[in-house]
């Protein structure tokens, strides 16, 4: 069994595979009842996210239930403004809530000692997953990161965000600038530690409008995925920006990404060529189950039957899935011969 032989890599790498490779985001996490068990003796999300036996054991869960072909690193992508000095808390039933912006610096030392619980959890996981499986890192866009950064919080619109586009974009392109390079770093650190592939969430790309779409959403993630690349060519980077609709094969195209990841509202028969797919059933298709899963799966896996694919969600597990839904959508997609 070699690296090369895992089914996950091979898909990024452009070749059809016999079986369609499979895991969805957010597979760890509340819909499971052993990651509640655990979250409460943590104590809080972010205990979970920075004990590397903790955080190993929830990436883990989903696996030891589900034959999925990936396993995602647990953790999350407001651990970066955290590691820049921002104050970061998770209230509970209500999401992420950020200090102000004034402390943020890229201090190398110290951004690297915030985040070496999350460099740990990598090495064990990759140490502990079997050969067969892939094992991913992630970190947010510097759009998307931005936007929980300048907003303090996550409200769907983020006027903030837009104001200061709008009233100081020299502000914001600097705090893009200290995203971006501490992204960067962050994700070789990940890499270094043993990530097979990353995946850069840019779950609020949809914000960015006309010409803010080239600026603030492909220009830096064109530099992440070029610095990975210098340095890590076997690497694969998936790219998800959520929403971006017209713009997605502009994004596919000069990014240089080898994934593409989309969501439930993107037609398949628009996607881009040249590249891997994954993504596009809509989470509400896994929480309702039975016949509209199985007819939803059927239809993206048919459609993708002679493309390089990965199945997935175009968002995360909604919390009340039952995961028996999950099962049955795993042998729906195994069961798929292509
Ligand atoms: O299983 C996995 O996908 C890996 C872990 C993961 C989490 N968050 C765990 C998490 C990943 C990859 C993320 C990414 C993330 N985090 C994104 C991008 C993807 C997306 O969902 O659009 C964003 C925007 C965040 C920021 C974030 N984290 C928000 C807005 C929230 C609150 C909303 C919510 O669902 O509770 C979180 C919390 C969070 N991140 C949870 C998990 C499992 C729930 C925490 C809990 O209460 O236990």
């Amino acid at each position: 069994m070699k690296k090369s032989d895992r089914i996950f890599l091979q898909a990024l790498a452009g070749r059809v595979t016999k079986q369609t490779p499979i895991w969805l985001m957010r597979q760890a996490g509340r819909y499971l009842p052993e990651y509640r068990a655990l979250r409460a003796e943590a104590g809080s999300f972010l205990k979970l996210c920075f004990n590397p036996q903790f955080a190993v054991e929830v990436t883990l869960q989903p696996l030891r239930r589900f034959d999925f072909d990936a396993a995602i690193l647990f953790s999350d992508i407001l651990v970066v403004p955290y590691a820049l000095g921002q104050e970061l808390d998770f209230v509970e039933g209500e999401g992420p809530r950020l200090g102000p912006l004034d402390r943020v610096k890229f201090n190398e030392e110290l951004f690297h000692s915030r985040l070496s619980p999350v460099y740990e959890t990598v090495s064990r996981l990759r140490a502990a997953l079997p050969p067969e499986k892939a094992l991913i890192g992630f970190a947010g866009a510097p759009w998307t990161v931005a936007a929980y950064m300048v907003q303090g919080r996550g409200n769907g619109v983020f006027e903030k965000l837009q104001n200061l586009a709008a009233e100081d974009p020299a502000a914001l392109g600097r705090l893009m600038d200290t995203v971006t390079q501490s992204t960067v770093e962050y994700l070789l650190r990940q890499i270094g530690a043993g990530a097979d592939a990353v995946q850069i969430f840019d779950s609020w790309a949809g914000l960015a409008k006309g010409p803010q779409f080239d600026q603030y959403v492909i220009a830096p993630t064109q530099k992440i995925v070029a610095a990975i690349r210098q340095k890590h060519p076997d690497i694969p980077v998936i790219g998800f920006p959520r929403q971006a609709a017209g713009h997605t094969a502009g994004y596919a195209e000069k990014t240089g990404i080898q994934g593409l990841g989309l969501g439930q509202e993107f037609p398949l028969s628009e996607r881009p060529a040249g590249l891997c797919i994954q993504g596009n059933l809509d989470p509400l298709a896994l929480l309702e189950g039975g016949g509209r899963m199985r007819e939803e799966a059927l239809r993206i896996l048919t459609e993708m039957k002679n493309d390089p694919f990965i199945f997935n969600l175009g968002h995360g597990v909604i919390k009340e899935t039952p995961p028996e839904h999950v099962a049955e959508l795993v042998s729906i997609v195994k069961g798929f011969k292509r």
